[in-house]
């Protein structure tokens, strides 16, 4: 290893410790300025500060100003995107924004990335999978297309963390998991050494702080939380990631370490494009008798759903993944299911249980698929690509 990458680990050791120390201190800073949410898995009812994943991002941009590198339009790049996403994340703490304005805020935050992207690299081809290339050849060049993906590789993985949220640790859990994995990654390509490494150290340089900096969050946000990490963090973390893997080059392998999420964004599709009703919060439904959660659930009118509503309950409720009851309420007119996210559907088929034992499956989960994603990425992928 380098004295470079020494360095970089020590300073994230670093970046650890301070973070760590910094934020008891300044949560009664963000409960006086109001930046607090009110804890909904619990009786209790306690104001807990919010947006605090504000911190991880001047830990970060402060150990980046002491790292020395060679890739520094890389690095401005990287830190112009995740500034953006940070400073709007944070005005969505603040503001708390419609859903719908939710969505575009990482893609006007892209915008500055892709245009140093633009000046800078404006690399558009992608590798064409074997057995399309004796129709298409080696490559194809996607030109402006290139950008619609990137942008919407920014918009997935910055919404798809804030979306699988809501319980303690989780937000925060799921980054630190998909960090790791994608440090895994880049370490395994450096010591394999079969292509320009650069783009993998250039991953590893932004990744080790962000690391540092999460584990410590992750210790004031794990059950019961003293801090929630807010949209601030959700963006800024979706918005690093989407970063390394465009600047790096390695997008497509990036998404495979999102299995989880793309199962709840997919799943939540109905709700996400209201094609069934979407409430201001899905999180699981605390029950204070059990101390447990349980599925928390939506109640409509059986006639006001449109015909994709309709269907994607019956698909979804055929398969096993829906709890839905029928002619409730008043007149018995109303429909009710369960919030369609990852976690009411891991309480649907476990049953209900601890909030903390409800993160520490979901964080499981999503260590079983970045192993996944691993198998996928090497020897399924020979089969496609020359790797
Ligand atoms: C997203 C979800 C929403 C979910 C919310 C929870 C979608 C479309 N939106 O909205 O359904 O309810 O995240 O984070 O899926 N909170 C807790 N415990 C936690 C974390 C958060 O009770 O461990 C509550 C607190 O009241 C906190 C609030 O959630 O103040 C934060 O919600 P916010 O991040 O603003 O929600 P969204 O990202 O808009
Ligand atoms: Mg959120």
């Amino acid at each position: 290893m380098t004295t470079d990458l020494w360095c970089l680990i020590f300073l994230s050791i670093g970046a650890y410790l301070i973070t760590s120390r910094i934020i008891p201190r300044f949560r009664d800073v963000f409960i006086r300025a109001n930046l607090f949410g009110i804890d909904l898995c619990k009786s209790t009812g306690a104001e807990v500060p919010e947006a605090v994943g504000v911190f991880v991002w001047m830990c970060i941009s402060g150990m980046h100003v002491l790292i020395y590198t060679s890739k520094l339009v890389e690095y401005i790049t990287a830190l112009l995107g995740v500034t953006c996403i940070l400073l709007l994340g944070f005005a969505d703490d603040v503001l708390d924004v419609p859903w719908r304005v939710k969505l575009l805020l990482p893609a006007i935050a892209a915008l500055p990335m892709l245009l140093v992207y633009y000046a800078t690299f404006d690399i558009t081809f992608v590798v064409v999978p074997k057995p399309l290339r004796p129709f298409v050849g080696q490559s194809i060049d996607l030109g402006w297309l290139y950008y619609v993906y990137m942008m919407m590789v920014v918009v997935f993985s910055t919404n798809a963390i804030n979306i699988l949220a809501g319980i303690n640790g989780l937000e925060c859990g799921q980054t630190v998991v998909i960090a790791l994995s994608v440090l895994s990654y880049n370490c395994f390509e450096i010591y394999m050494g079969e292509v320009p490494s650069h783009a993998h150290y250039f991953s590893v340089h932004l990744l080790l702080p962000f690391i540092g900096t999460s584990a410590a969050l992750l210790r004031y946000n794990w059950y019961p939380a003293q801090v929630f990490v807010g949209d601030t963090y959700c963006y800024f973390s979706g918005m690093l990631f989407a970063t390394i893997g465009i600047l790096g080059h390695f997008s497509k392998t990036l998404l495979l370490f999102f299995i989880p999420q793309v199962i709840n964004f997919v799943y939540s599709v109905p709700q996400i494009f209201h094609f069934v009703p979407c409430p201001r919060h899905r999180l699981p439904r605390y029950n204070k008798l059990t101390n447990n959660i349980e599925m928390s659930t939506v109640r409509f009118k059986q006639k006001d759903l449109k015909f994709l509503g309709r269907a994607s309950i019956s698909i979804l409720e055929s398969m096993g993944l829906l709890a839905v009851q029928r002619n409730v309420g008043e007149n018995r007119e109303y429909t009710e299911c369960n919030n369609f996210t990852l976690v009411n559907l891991i309480l649907k088929l476990f049953g209900p249980m601890h909030e903390r034992s409800t993160t520490i499956i979901i964080l499981l989960i999503q260590i079983l698929c970045s192993c996944a994603a691993f198998a996928i990425r090497y020897p399924l992928a020979r089969l496609f690509y020359d790797v």
